[in-house]
C-alpha cells in the first residue's frame, strides 16, 4: 500500500486511549483552557529556512525563536507568505531546516537520522491540514487506524480506539464512509481524530478549518479545546480565523519569516 508522507506522521504513543464521554455540544464553549504544566516541550532557536528555487536561494523563516511549553495551545498568524506553513513543516520534521536548532524535551531532533526521525515524528506529533489528505479509498475507520497500522498497532486495538474517536466527534454512523461521503465538516474530523490516534504530544494544525462554514469550525475549534483540555495535546494551530486566533491562551504573529509578537491577547 502505497501510504502518503503526511499519513506517516500522526504518530501513537503506545497507551490506550478511552474516550467514555459524549461530547455535550451545551458545554463546549465554556470549556476552559488548562493552563500549561510548565515543562518545555519544544524550544526553537535561530531557526531558518531557506528555498532553493532555480539558482536563487529564498529565505523563509529568517531566525526563529520559539518555547512551547506542554499543555500549551498557540495560534500562529501572519499574511499569506510570511513563512507560517514552512515553520509547521520544519517543526514537525516534514522538512529540515537551513540552520538552527529544534528541541523537542531537551534532544535536538534536527540531528535525529532519518529513521529516528519517522519513528520520532510518528509517535509524538500530529497534523491536521485544510485540506484534510485523507485517503479517498478506504474508510473513515481505516482512515483513523492507519497510523497506529503504520506503527504495528495490533488491528483489533487499533479499531477499538479509532471507533472510540470517531464516537467522540459525533461520526459514529459514518464509520463505513469513504472521505468522498463524507461532508467537508467530517472530513476534517476524521483529520483531526487521526492526528490525535497516537495521541502525540504535539499536534500542528495549519488552517484546519479554513475552508469550512463558521458554525462547523465553531465546532471543530471546540474539539480543539476539548481534547487540549482532556490529554493536555500542546497545539499550535496556523489560522486566519479570527476568532479562533482570539481564544487561544497565546497568539504568535509572523512576518516576514520572523516572529513580530508572542505573547496572550491582553498584551
Ligand atoms: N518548497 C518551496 N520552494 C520554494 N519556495 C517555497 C517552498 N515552500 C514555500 N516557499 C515559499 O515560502 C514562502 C512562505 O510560504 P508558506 O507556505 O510558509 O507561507 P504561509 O505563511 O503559510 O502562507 P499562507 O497563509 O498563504 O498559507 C512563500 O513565498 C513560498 O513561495
Ligand atoms: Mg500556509
Amino acid at each position: 500500500m502505497n501510504v502518503p508522507k503526511l499519513l506517516r506522521c500522526s504518530g501513537i504513543a503506545g497507551k490506550s486511549l478511552i474516550f467514555d464521554e459524549p461530547l455535550e455540544a451545551a458545554s463546549r464553549w465554556s470549556i476552559p483552557y488548562v493552563p500549561a504544566n510548565g515543562d518545555i516541550l519544544v524550544e526553537v532557536r535561530e531557526l531558518k529556512k531557506s528555498f532553493l528555487h532555480g539558482s536563487n536561494l529564498i529565505p523563509v523563516l529568517r531566525g526563529i525563536d520559539l518555547t512551547i511549553r506542554s499543555g500549551e495551545m498557540v495560534s500562529v498568524v501572519g499574511s499569506s507568505g510570511v513563512g507560517k506553513s514552512t515553520l509547521l513543516h520544519v517543526l514537525g520534521t516534514l522538512d529540515l531546516p537551513t540552520s538552527g536548532t529544534i528541541s523537542f524535551r531537551g534532544q535536538d531532533i534536527t540531528r535525529l537520522s532519518p529513521a529516528r526521525l519517522d519513528e520520532f515524528r510518528g509517535h509524538q506529533i500530529g497534523f491536521v491540514f485544510q485540506f484534510h489528505h485523507l485517503l479517498p479509498e478506504f474508510t473513515a475507520l481505516e482512515n483513523v487506524m492507519m497510523p497506529a497500522l503504520i506503527q504495528r498497532m495490533p488491528s483489533s486495538k487499533a479499531r477499538r480506539r479509532a471507533q472510540e474517536l470517531l464516537e467522540r466527534v459525533g461520526l459514529a454512523e459514518r464509520m463505513t464512509h469513504r472521505p468522498g461521503k463524507l461532508s467537508g465538516g467530517e472530513q476534517q474530523r476524521v483529520a483531526l481524530v487521526r492526528a490525535l490516534m497516537m495521541r502525540p504530544s504535539l499536534v500542528l494544525a495549519d488552517e484546519p478549518t479554513g475552508n469550512l462554514d463558521t458554525r462547523t469550525s465553531q465546532e471543530m475549534h471546540e474539539l480543539f479545546f476539548e481534547f487540549n483540555r482532556e490529554f493536555g495535546t500542546t497545539m499550535l494551530v496556523v489560522t486566519h480565523n479570527k476568532e479562533l486566533s482570539a481564544r487561544m491562551p497565546r497568539q504568535v504573529t509572523m512576518i516576514d519569516g520572523r516572529i513580530q509578537h508572542d505573547g496572550t491577547a491582553a498584551n
